[in-house]
């Protein structure tokens, strides 16, 4: 017996066919694509594999699919992992799915979760195990969801890198075979984000899973002899399997599901809306001021009072302090885990540095690490078991610091009443939590140390909403724990620690693919490029800063008078541009964004490339098509030009590129007609 249920969404249905073994995918796509055969469902006669392998099946453990990709590996110590478990429960509506499947042989029961996340078209899929039977159960792969696309072969776009390299955008044509990014550094990492989208190789519509799931994790896409793609994403287990003992439940992370007619793009809008959606009332985003390029280590109240003063002139509306601020901490190989201020670099004491600061009219915000150990401090020398260790082993410094194994009860206890203490002592309203090296060894393995260690992280950032007004930056040396859980409980994040011009534009362009763009955190800095050396201006630096939450960077003390006179009419333009780039529609287009709402629509846009040679040479200006404009015409805010719909739409908006003018801010306001 086989039900057929529809999940409805914004604009699209997700429709499943549930059988006694397994449940399958019979289309996903905008509204209306449930009327019609499935073009999933298997026409043929199958050879030399199961009839699961040739199913587009949603989720199945290995035994019932063995060779074409099973979402759950699981036995008893020392007997097989394979099981096959019969449908006990169906629960449905049209806004979630709860199908509950029994292993009668270990007692496994695995509920299927489906969730429509309201207003938007992203579909929460999970997995809840529990064991119902005598024995342990050993979990060797735990998969949140899988998925099947009715692409033939698949173009997979994903976003990869390292360290001050991250969110690279690339795509690959997978006619056949496997593909698999993942992480097993117990943070997402800095190499692959968790999220892949999948188009067809000719098609416009893209399809795509993102993980709400701070941890060790992989997503894989397999395009089977048919030319069907199947995705599947979890958590990974690592480094041993998952054990799930007698009576014991294990919940499996959300994987989120998007779809969009529109191309990346348009399956970037559906994940920008998702995040405003989580975000709910929290959408202040001050400009802010970060010491950290400036003065490094060497923090002290005098250099930072100076460049505060900068900051609130340039009109800068948060000075944050970034490492350096505590004991022990004059380089990195010291401090971490003693969250005391350093009253030598303090002489007045740091609650006075920090109403010195505000008494500029800034808020104040700092940098901690909380997860972190240094060797050298007190912490560690009093509780040396906190950090991960396996006794008889070495431990491996990374950036000469340790982690403590959050997991552990004392230890999270220990960072909930650093955090509260650090909070209610002094008036921070904003927290950069960083975490600058992974997590080895990860002993002692008798439990479930990712879960547990991200079951603490979670509290801990849950504890900060508590404060009334805090804003969290979540940051792991960059970019490395950049996740759709992550997201939900803070508010910005920091994508890379490379700030050089057109390093970033590239960072900035992958990571505007896959997350809102008030959620992306950007400095204006002096740093040369890393990757990309060419210089560029200052305007360049900061309309790029302003694609998301500007920030400034540099040392500011340094700045002429007419750099800082510059600076502050681009702080001034920004601010009034933030409401519509933080909420606006995003749209790409060659060097250049467009956000767009009903009343305005800014351009951001950047010379990357060769200089037209005007006025030197004939020559016309470069023209940028814009996108989904209301009829009529639109005014530029600054020159007051005229121009209509259609003319923007195909002909374009003109830039003026030259030697000196590298970037530009339009700002476009409909006009009745
Ligand atoms: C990490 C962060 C940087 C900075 C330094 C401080 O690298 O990503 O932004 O905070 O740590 O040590």
């Amino acid at each position: 017996m086989t039900t057929r249920r529809t999940l409805r969404l914004a604009t699209t249905t997700y429709t499943v066919d549930i059988g006694p073994h397994w449940p399958e995918l019979v289309a996903w796509g905008p509204v209306g694509v449930e009327d019609g055969p499935s073009p999933l469902a298997n026409h043929g006669r199958v050879h030399f594999i199961t009839e699961a392998d040739a199913a587009p099946v949603d989720y199945a453990p290995r035994g019932q699919r063995p060779f074409f990709g099973a979402d759950l590996v699981v036995g008893r110590p020392g007997e097989p992992r394979e099981s096959w478990w019969e449908l006990t429960e169906n629960k449905a509506n049209h806004q979630q799915m709860r199908l509950t499947y029994v292993d009668k042989v270990t007692g496994l029961e695995a509920v299927l979760i489906y969730q429509v996340v309201p207003a938007t078209d992203v579909l929460l899929r999970h997995v809840e195990l529990t064991n119902n039977g005598d024995t342990p159960l050993e979990v060797e792969r735990f998969g949140s969801a899988g998925v099947c696309l009715p692409t033939r072969g698949a173009r997979l776009t994903y976003l990869s890198g390292q360290w001050a390299q991250e969110f690279q955008r690339r795509t690959i044509d997978l006619p056949a075979g496997e593909f698999r990014i993942g992480s097993r550094y117990g943070v997402p990492g800095h190499n692959y984000a968790p999220w892949l989208a999948v188009q067809d190789q000719h098609g416009e519509q893209a399809w795509g899973v993102s993980l709400v799931w701070p941890g060790s994790w992989e997503i894989d896409a397999e395009v089977d002899p048919t030319g069907m793609t199947r995705v599947r994403a979890g958590r990974l287990p690592h480094p041993g399997p998952l054990v799930i003992e007698a009576g014991a439940m294990l919940i499996a992370p959300y994987a989120a599901l998007a779809y969009s007619p529109d191309g990346l793009d348009g399956l970037a809008r559906v994940w920008h809306a998702y995040e405003r959606r989580i975000r709910r009332d929290r959408t202040r985003r001050p400009v802010l001021y970060n010491s950290w390029e400036a003065t490094g280590f060497a923090v002290d109240a005098p250099s930072q009072l100076e460049l505060a003063k900068v900051a609130a002139d340039v009109g800068a509306e948060l000075f944050v302090v970034d490492d350096g601020w505590f004991t022990g901490r004059g380089d990195d190989t010291g401090g971490l885990g003693d969250w005391t201020p350093d009253e030598a670099k303090f002489p007045g004491g740091f609650g006075k540095f920090v109403d010195d600061v505000r008494a500029l009219g800034l808020d104040f915000g700092l940098w901690v690490e909380p997860e972190a150990v240094s060797p050298k401090s007190r912490l560690y020398a009093e509780h040396p078991d906190w950090a991960y260790r396996i006794d008889g082993r070495p431990q491996t410094l990374i950036r000469n610091q340790l982690l403590l194994d959050l997991g552990r009860k004392d230890v999270y206890e220990y960072i909930s009443a650093m955090l509260d203490r650090l909070l209610t002592t002094y008036p921070i309203s904003y927290l950069k939590w960083d975490m600058n090296r992974p997590a080895t060894p990860r002993g002692p393995a008798l439990s479930d140390l990712d879960g547990d260690y991200v079951h603490h992280y979670k509290l801990l950032l849950i504890q900060l909403r508590g404060y009334k007004d805090v804003l969290v930056e979540a940051c792991a040396g960059g970019g490395g724990r950049t996740d759709l859980q992550t997201i939900a409980y803070s508010d910005v994040v920091w994508p890379s620690d490379n700030t050089a011009p057109l390093d970033r534009l590239s960072i900035q362009d992958g990571f505007l693919l896959a997350h809102a763009p008030d959620r992306m955190s950007s400095w204006v800095t002096d740093a040369p490029g890393i990757f990309d050396a060419r210089p560029r201006s200052l305007r360049f630096r900061f309309v790029l800063a302003m694609a998301g939450v500007l920030g400034i960077g540099a040392d500011i003390t340094k700045w002429t008078d007419a750099q800082r006179a510059e600076a502050r009419a681009l702080v001034a333009r920004y601010k009034e541009i933030r409401d519509v780039v933080h909420n606006g529609d995003v749209y790409r287009l060659p060097d250049a964004v467009q956000y767009v709402t009903p009343a305005t629509t800014v351009v951001l846009a950047w010379n990357t490339g060769a200089l037209p040679g005007i006025p030197d040479v004939p020559g016309r200006p470069v023209r940028l098509p814009l996108q989904a404009l209301r009829p009529g015409f639109y005014a530029d805010r600054e020159s007051g030009a005229p121009y209509s719909s259609a003319h923007l739409t195909h002909v374009g908006l003109p830039v003026h590129w030259t030697r000196d003018h590298d970037a530009d801010v339009v700002v476009l306001d409909h006009v009745a007609t």
